[in-house]
């Protein structure tokens, strides 16, 4: 809850999330409870952060960089093994998200840092699926799946990765609605991938990928060049150190930056909230989302990053309204949801607009 005036608005407003990991909602509670179900032994003895949720919470607070986090990020994934594990994970996410008013999720998996623990392919995808198919039941909420592939990791165990998705016709039946990269950003640039999302675009499947996180607009440019993706996630970096040609690109291709200022503002890749460069992006006509990212580790879902933002720049109704619908612009979904999100959109802004000026 932020303490402005917007707040109730805000919470209101029909939303879109294009940028949160999974594995990232996974709460310490849960990340407990899991653990003590399946007998995974978490690495207390040589990290006291692991004695208890409450001490976890506690060093969320102070991570150093985005590795520093993954490192937590990996050993809590570990808890999850069988298919009801997957599933309440994905159901708490969008439950919360439904509380939120979130409308349209699509979402990032880590399939790799569960194979490569022995967990199969089929019961990552088959327990999200449920998950999905009880939000859409329970919440009227629309969601899509996007497989990432981890940078830490050699091409070879991605492509295989890939293959093994495509041969279970998870791209052909629309399981996964695309294909995108995480993990480490720094020393893994796009060009390392090309054959990758070279073999997604020959098959027509959607791609986005992590750049300019920590990395520099150089890996934002090289994505675009490179790997052809239609989207980027995050990309902040373009903003705060990228010139005005490749800002300027960005709008004009009309490619939607998935941002997450929150996440950003945790892993220190911008100092505080008001040097997340919202302005930028508005000024210069940039298409983008504000999302939570890894919500469990970085103190917040989307409503407390849209309040973040607010807090640090007292925007009016009528920049909600843009953002909200840029967001939605930028969905991978059908015409007609897009259509009827953006009513939605519209009737909530049309709402708080008449009693803003009643006041
Ligand atoms: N960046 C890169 N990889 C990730 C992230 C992130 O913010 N969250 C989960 N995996
Ligand atoms: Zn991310």
């Amino acid at each position: 809850m932020c303490n402005t005036s917007l707040h109730a608005f805000l919470a209101a407003l029909p939303k879109a999330e294009h940028h949160m990991h999974l594995e990232g909602s996974l709460e310490p509670e849960l990340l407990f409870a899991l653990a003590a179900k399946n007998g995974i032994t978490l690495p207390v003895s040589t990290d006291p952060a692991f004695a208890s949720a409450e001490s976890l919470r506690k060093r969320y607070e102070v991570f150093a960089n985005l590795d520093d986090f993954l490192g937590y990020y990996y050993i809590g994934m570990s808890v999850l093994l069988d298919g009801s594990d997957f599933e309440a994970l994905a159901y708490a996410y969008f439950a919360k998200a439904a509380s939120q008013n979130v409308r349209h999720a699509e979402v990032f998996f880590d399939p790799q840092a569960h194979t490569d623990r022995g967990v199969e392919l089929s019961t990552i995808v088959e327990s999200f699926k449920r998950a999905q198919a009880r939000a859409a039941a329970d919440f009227g909420m629309s969601t899509e799946l996007i497989m990432c592939l981890l940078r830490h990791l050699p091409l070879p165990s991605a492509m295989a990765t890939f293959a093994q998705a495509k041969g279970a016709g998870y791209f052909a039946d629309g399981t996964l609605a695309a294909v995108g990269m995480d993990s480490s950003e720094v020393p893994f640039p796009p060009p390392m991938w090309k054959d990758l999302f070279d073999a997604a675009k020959e098959l027509g499947i959607r791609r986005t990928c992590h750049a300019g996180e920590e990395g520099p607009p150089l890996y934002v440019s090289q994505a675009l060049d490179l790997l052809d993706v239609q989207r980027i996630d995050h990309g902040v970096r373009a903003l705060t150190d990228g010139d005005d040609a490749l800002v300027t690109r960005l709008a004009s291709s009309k490619t939607l930056l998935t941002m997450c200022p929150l996440s950003n503002f945790k892993l220190n890749c911008i100092d505080s909230m008001s040097s997340f460069p919202l302005r930028r992006l508005l000024d210069a006509g940039v298409r983008f989302s504000i999302n939570s990212d890894d919500p469990a580790y970085f103190g917040g879902y989307i409503l407390e990053n849209y309040c973040a933002l607010q807090e640090a720049f007292g925007l009016g109704i009528r920049d909600w309204e843009m953002i909200a619908k840029g967001a939605i612009m930028g969905s991978w979904c059908a015409e007609e949801r897009r259509a009827q999100l953006l009513v939605e959109v519209e009737d909530v802004v049309n709402e708080w607009a008449r009693q803003f000026e009643e006041q």
